[in-house]
């Protein structure tokens, strides 16, 4: 763990679940973190929680659809620490259903946040970390972006996008010695099912997470291993599941 000390990272979705776990487990570690979100008073409480223990945070208030407000995430980390060492495009949503209940406004929303949001995270912090000739780029896709189930299409295809990109990025970036990962969660007690807006679909996943939901603490730990590796080791996946989860 002590290539986390005196890190800089950045890290979008960090007002609850996994982002908010892993902020404060990188932070016990030695880390500064950078805290975006739209939720300004989760991620300023945070912040302000981390900072009075002894850590280092900022909080910038974020939506991962628009590029201008993820630059400014990034920016204002490199401008308060001096640097960006990571990124953990965090944010997501996961508004299963079928196809067929045409749920046009959840397909838009999922692409906007998991897609787009990462790339504009790229797009913020690569030109930092070419510059420096150093850092690593950690996205968030699922075991849902390995495997295609009914009403998981448009969440399916937006995680499978993200270890595309991922790996696309790996290729181009060697020469900038910059690290790209994926990390692929199975199902993590977090709010993401609360992102279904199907009552159907949201009924049988609430019931799938209750029976099966591992603590979001292993989500920190995959990251923090990740990080801690030295500068010539790249881990570039990590897809882990619930030892009980049959998907
Ligand atoms: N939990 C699981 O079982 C699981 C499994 C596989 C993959 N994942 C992935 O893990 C990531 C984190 O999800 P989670 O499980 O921690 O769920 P969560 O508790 O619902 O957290 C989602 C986070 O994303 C943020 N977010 C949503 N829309 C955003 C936007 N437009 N701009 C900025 N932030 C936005 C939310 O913050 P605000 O609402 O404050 O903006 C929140 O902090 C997602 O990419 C998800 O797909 C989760």
């Amino acid at each position: 763990m002590e290539n986390i000390k005196g890190k800089v990272v950045v890290i979008t979705g960090a007002s609850s679940g996994f982002g908010k776990i892993t902020a404060e487990y990188l932070s016990e570690k030695g880390a500064v973190v950078a805290l975006g979100a739209r939720s300004t008073d989760k991620i300023e409480k945070l912040a302000k929680e981390i900072n009075d223990k002894g850590g280092k945070a900022i909080a910038v208030t974020t939506d991962v659809t628009d590029k201008d407000q993820v630059k400014k995430l990034v920016d204002k980390a490199v401008s308060e620490f001096g640097k960006i060492d990571v990124l953990l495009n965090n944010a997501g949503i996961m508004p299963l259903s079928p196809l067929e209940y045409l749920k046009i406004d959840d397909w838009d929303s999922c692409i906007d946040i998991n897609i787009k949001g990462v790339l504009y995270g790229i797009a913020a912090a690569l030109p930092h970390m070419k510059e420096r000739k150093s850092g690593q780029i950690l996205s968030v896709a699922s075991v849902a972006g390995h495997t295609i189930n009914p009403g998981g299409a448009v969440y399916s295809a937006t995680k499978y996008s993200v270890r595309v990109i991922s790996e696309a990025l790996r290729k181009e970036v060697k020469p900038y010695n910059i690290r790209t990962g994926v990390i692929s969660p199975g199902a993590v007690d977090t709010g993401l099912p609360d992102s279904v807006t199907a009552d159907d679909v949201a009924e049988n996943i609430k019931k799938f997470y209750s029976e099966n939901a591992i603590s979001a603490d292993s989500f920190a730990h995959a990251v923090a291993y990740m990080i801690s590796q030295p500068e010539d080791v790249d881990i570039n996946e990590v897809l882990y599941r619930p030892t009980k989860q049959k998907l």
